[in-house]
């Protein structure tokens, strides 16, 4: 199939864009390098050996994306850019409102004209809230988010949602994300924060090559097995293979299904800790910090429904994705930079 991706320079847009090139889909990116750089997509030629177009655009730009419309006719289009910083987002409301949703109905306005009427959409298990079930099925109710980041993906599911249900020629795929973690085995594609990272994985990768000096573990008297946060992580590489069954079933006529991507593993900040030691050898030394406002002690999901309905299963494990991230970040100190 021919695919638009949107975003596709970033973090998990690079990684899929490997996977679908492997899997024998054609791709064009599109992407404004808000949040990352031409160098990730050099990589995955390198690493694909097939070439990548790419066209420097923004999903608000609607002429430039009537003429990349105009020039290719595409099949699907898998729709990753958006703004994704939860704190920035209590800071600039508008600026992320006005990025994922008017940017969002910009594309499907777009894509419709030219009759395109298939999505897959980068949704987030944010939009559970304070989940009312654990482990989180696709029928948990969706909760209010805490933040205007988990607003947009929250109301974009809805939009895309009633066009669907407007318009039955849409296919529409909701994919919930849980806590994207690891790189490409290579090492040479990976996550690439701004500054100090907010998340996890990324904060520790930067403790071990000694750019922090050590992490801070936001809370430990949650009511989990050791007092803190338990995640679903999941491999960036399983996550991309999911979106290549995405496809699959969008060729299928999905009509609107909704899948959460996880493993199904839940893992407290210092469970990764020491899984991260025992993967690397590295050290991570870290203090206990008060709770960081917004956060939920469990999040981990049931991901059966992606296993029966398109014959995903996330493959790596919690070690794997400790090393990989590890590799990605000692290889890549800096970055792309
Ligand atoms: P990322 O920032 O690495 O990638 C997003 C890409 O979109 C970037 O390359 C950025 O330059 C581009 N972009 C942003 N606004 C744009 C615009 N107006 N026009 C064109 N391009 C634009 O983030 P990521 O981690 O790869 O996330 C991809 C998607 O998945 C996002 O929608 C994000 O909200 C969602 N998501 C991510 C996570 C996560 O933990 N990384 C979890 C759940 C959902
Ligand atoms: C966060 C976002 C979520 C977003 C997701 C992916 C918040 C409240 N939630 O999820 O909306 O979809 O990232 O981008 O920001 N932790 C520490 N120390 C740190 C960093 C994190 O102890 O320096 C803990 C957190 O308290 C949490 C766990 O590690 O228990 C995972 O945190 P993080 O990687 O930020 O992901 P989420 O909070 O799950």
């Amino acid at each position: 199939m021919k695919v638009l991706v949107t975003g596709g320079a970033g973090f998990i847009g690079s990684h899929t864009v490997v996977e679908l090139l492997d899997a024998g889909h054609e791709v064009v990116v599109y992407d404004n390098l808000s949040n990352s750089c031409e160098e990730s997509l050099k990589r995955v030629e390198e690493l694909t050996g097939k070439q990548v177009p790419f066209v420097k655009g923004d999903i608000l730009d609607r002429e430039c994306l009537e003429e990349v419309f105009s020039k290719d006719s595409f099949s699907c289009c898998i729709h990753f850019a958006g703004l994704k910083a939860v704190g920035e987002s209590v800071e600039k409301p508008w600026e992320y409102y006005h990025n994922n949703i008017a940017g969002t109905l910009i594309l499907t306005d777009v894509m419709r004209k030219h009759g395109c009427k298939n999505i897959i959409f980068s949704s987030s298990a944010t939009v559970y809230g304070e989940p009312a079930e654990i482990p989180i099925t696709e029928n948990c109710p969706k909760a209010p988010c805490t933040n205007p980041y988990g607003w947009t993906k929250s109301m974009l599911e809805q939009i895309l949602t009633d066009m669907q249900k407007a318009d039955p020629e849409w296919n529409v795929i909701l994919l919930r994300y849980f806590n994207p973690i690891g790189a490409h085995k290579s090492g040479r594609i990976g996550e690439n924060p701004n500054g100090i990272p907010n998340n996890l994985m990324p904060y520790i990768t930067q403790v071990a090559v000694g750019k922090l000096k050590e992490l801070g573990v936001f809370g430990n008297d949650y009511d989990t097995k050791d007092g803190t946060g338990v995640r679903d992580y999941i491999h960036v590489v399983d996550l991309a293979a999911g979106h290549v069954k995405a496809l699959k079933k969008i060729e299928e006529k999905a009509g609107l299904c909704v899948y959460n991507l996880g493993t199904g593993h839940g893992y407290s900040v210092l469970e990764i800790v020491k899984n991260f030691e025992e993967a690397t050898g590295v050290r991570i030394p870290y203090v206990i910090k008060p709770r960081r406002s917004g956060d939920i002690a469990v999040n981990y999901c049931d991901p059966s429904k992606a296993r029966e309905e398109l014959g995903w299963e996330a493959k790596n494990g919690i070690r794997e994705m400790c090393a990989d991230s590890w590799n990605w970040q000692k290889n890549n100190p800096n970055g792309y930079e």
